[in-house]
């Protein structure tokens, strides 16, 4: 990987098939491509970066998107990195630019714990349709209780 930048226009297709390839195994094929681009349409993408290779290929993404929340709040989804370049950190480096591209906001995430604790992200019992042990978040502010609501794009994923 030579490095991380936000994405650009051309970028699309190629965010779309990083995508595709890393929840090839889960979920409805092509939802969380179908995410980011309605995101994207919406101007819902508050930060999207990829994740380059030394060819100047994409090989990871991260977007980040805004949460209706009572402090400033923004979701961290989805995360993916192209098959074939796991396990080298890329996934890592790309959670942890979001975080710190952010500092004012605190960030949730729907994902692994085990996967996501090592940025700092706890287990919240917010009041969302996505409650549950998955549900984390990390930052300024992760009170006990509080009510989340996600970017309209997030209600196609079911
Ligand atoms: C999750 C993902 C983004 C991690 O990217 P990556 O570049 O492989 O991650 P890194 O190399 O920085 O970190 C690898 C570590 O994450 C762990 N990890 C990766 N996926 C995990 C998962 N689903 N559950 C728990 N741990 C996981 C690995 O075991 C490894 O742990 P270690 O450091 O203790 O050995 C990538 O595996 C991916 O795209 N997965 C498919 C899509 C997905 O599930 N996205 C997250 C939900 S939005």
């Amino acid at each position: 990987m030579t490095g991380l930048r936000p994405e650009r226009a051309v970028d699309a297709g190629a965010i779309a098939a990083v995508l595709n390839a890393a929840f090839a195994n889960g979920g409805e094929p092509g939802a969380e491509a179908a995410l980011v681009d309605q995101l994207r349409r919406d101007g819902d993408l508050d930060l999207s970066l990829v994740a380059v290779n030394d060819d100047g290929g994409i090989v990871g993404h991260v977007a980040l998107s805004p949460l209706a929340a009572p402090f400033p709040a923004l979701a961290l989804a989805p995360v993916a990195v192209e098959p074939r370049h796991q396990g080298r950190g890329i996934g890592s480096a790309l959670v942890r630019a979001a975080l710190a591209a952010r500092p004012g906001h605190t960030v949730v995430v729907l994902g692994e714990p085990r996967f996501y604790s090592r940025f700092g992200f706890r287990p919240v019992g917010w009041d969302c349709p996505y409650a549950g042990p998955f549900l984390q978040a990390t930052g300024p502010h992760v009170p006990d209780h509080a009510r989340i609501a996600y970017a309209p794009a997030f209600s196609a994923l079911g």
